[in-house]
């Protein structure tokens, strides 16, 4: 059966072996699991993998990520092969947004500009007219002209804290992400009383009073480059833990507290859609070169056009 794995396989070598069989590049999001992300080519967060989706000279990107990252590979490359180790890893984000819904918030705003967050369908891009993720975000929106109305979707927390930074006043789609919305104020307070000059560092998809009591805010590899420079021992970390793997190997004499959930006994600060890709599953979809992305070539040709801007305006 193609899906059997023989148990003695020792899968990173087999990874490794098909990787230069197929003359593959493995791209992986922080929120991976720690083994896929040390065996990937490159570590990022979504605006560095799509720019590396962009400069890869490989025939092959194995994405592991989630689906919205992989079809932007595939947008960014539509010619070559892209595989997703799981076709179900999606993005709540995404979920919340469906394209014909959009396409009516759209219409009922004419003249704004719409602004959405990378964390969508290939059909919701094709229907807007500049992509931004949480690293541009703020960069792009300051170089709106300011008469011009903005439609920010589909993170409503993550636009929330844009209004704030930027001054604009935009229109916001109703979304938000399941992970980051599930950190729990009252024990990150308990948390930053027992741990007396730890800092807060949060990913700007957190709910607003999480990010009003950050003391920094950014995306992943902005999180992780603060946490470099920055001159504290101790963070408590309000993102998926998947990162916390990269943030001990950068820095290994600092200490990492990931930001407790409300619940009790779930773990709920992992998403569950980045932790369905498994090195099993990384290397099934080597070895069977499936699933692959496929997108319509229409969506291919539309959707480009608000991505290839993003990537002049930032
Ligand atoms: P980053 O672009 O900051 O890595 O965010 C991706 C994401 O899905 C956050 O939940
Ligand atoms: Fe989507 Fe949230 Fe998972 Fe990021 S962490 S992929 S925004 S569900």
């Amino acid at each position: 059966m193609e899906n059997m794995i023989d148990v003695t396989l020792d899968l990173e070598e087999e990874i490794k072996k098909l990787k230069k069989e197929l003359n593959a590049v493995i791209l992986a999001h922080y929120y991976q699991e720690s083994e896929i992300q040390d065996i990937a080519d490159f570590v990022g967060d979504s605006l560095g993998l799509a720019r590396k989706a962009k400069q890869t000279e490989a025939d092959v990107i194995v994405f592991a990520g989630v689906h919205f990252m992989a079809e932007t590979a595939k947008i960014l490359n539509p010619d070559k092969l892209v595989l997703l180790p799981d076709l179900e890893a999606g993005c709540s984000l995404a979920e919340s947004c469906p394209a014909p819904q959009f396409k009516k918030f759209r219409e009922e705003h004419p003249g704004h500009v719409a602004i959405t967050y990378i964390n969508c369908t290939a059909d919701v891009k094709a229907l807007s007219d500049i992509i931004c993720t949480s690293s541009n975000a703020e960069k792009i929106i300051n170089q709106i002209p300011a008469d011009k109305p903005i439609l920010f979707s589909p993170d409503k927390n993550l636009g929330k804290y844009l209004i704030k930074k930027t001054g604009r006043d935009m229109l916001l789609w109703n979304g938000s992400c399941i992970v980051h919305e599930t950190f729990s104020e009252r024990k990150i307070i308990d948390l930053q009383v027992k741990n007396p000059g730890a800092k807060l560092i949060a990913h700007p998809e957190c709910e607003e009073p999480i990010l009003r009591r950050a003391d920094f805010v950014g995306s992943t590899s902005k999180l992780l480059k603060f946490i470099k420079e920055d001159k504290a021992e101790k963070f408590i970390v309000a993102t998926e833990v998947g990162i916390i793997h990269q943030m001990k190997k950068s820095a290994p004499e600092k200490t990492f507290i990931p930001a407790p959930p409300e619940e009790e006994s779930c773990s709920c600060n992992e998403c569950p859609y980045m932790k369905l890709n498994t090195m099993e599953k990384l290397y099934l979809c080597m070895k069977n070169r499936s699933p692959e992305i496929e997108l319509d070539s229409e969506i291919i040709k539309q959707s480009l056009l608000p991505i290839n801007k993003m990537l002049e305006m930032s």
